[in-house]
């Protein structure tokens, strides 16, 4: 009986590998994205003062928790994303989303946006989220998916500050490297 229950199982295991044979062939380049982009995220945090170039906005403060740390504390934001550094570039896509503290002990988020894309030369999102660690010089964020141009992507995006006026305004820089293009 054992050898018989063997050799259904060798047989099931060539039916299977015969079908993932197809996906295998796709099997993406880990050193060679099939498309990268760089973009530079600028928030400018609302003051109560400043609802007209205002992009994000605390919508829950930090808890006693870690008030060091901002512990808990949420931001929703609607920011431009731009292809240099200045503010003034007219935005190529919005990055829609928001992030929350959430350690005790150092500064970290966790993030999650859509890159919202609608010109002549991209139309559609991708999707981000991860672990912020905002100590970290670069942080490597998950590219989870995305619509339009980027239908069902997966990548990379790496995170770097570029700029920070205290909590008034930060620029990042936003390596995106997507892997799977379709
Ligand atoms: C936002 O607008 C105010 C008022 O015009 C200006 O003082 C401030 O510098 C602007 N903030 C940024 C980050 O450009
Ligand atoms: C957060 O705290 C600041 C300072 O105490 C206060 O002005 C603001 O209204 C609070 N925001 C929220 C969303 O509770
Ligand atoms: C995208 O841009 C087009 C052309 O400017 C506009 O008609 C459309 O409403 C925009 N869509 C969104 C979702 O902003």
């Amino acid at each position: 009986m054992y050898p018989r229950f063997s050799s259904i199982l060798f047989i099931l295991l060539a039916i299977s590998s015969s079908f993932v044979a197809p996906s295998q062939s796709r099997k993406f380049n880990a050193n060679k994205p099939c498309k990268h982009l760089v973009l530079h995220f600028h928030d400018i945090m609302f003051t109560g003062h400043n609802a007209g170039n205002a992009t994000a906005a605390v919508i829950a403060n930090e808890t006693q928790l870690s008030e060091t740390y901002k512990f808990g504390k949420f931001i929703v934001f609607n920011d431009p994303l731009t292809a240099d550094s200045s503010l003034q570039s007219p935005p190529v896509a919005w990055a829609q989303g928001f992030y929350f503290y959430d350690m005790k002990t150092t500064f970290n988020a966790w993030f999650a946006c859509s890159l919202v894309f609608n010109s002549t030369e991209h139309k559609g999102t991708i999707n981000i989220m991860g672990a912020d660690i905002m100590d970290a010089e670069t942080r490597d964020l998950s590219v989870v998916g995305g619509t339009g141009d980027f239908f069902m992507t997966r990548g990379i995006a790496t995170l770097r500050t570029e700029e920070m006026e205290g909590v008034a305004y930060f620029r990042v820089l936003m390596d995106v490297k997507l892997y799977e293009c379709h």
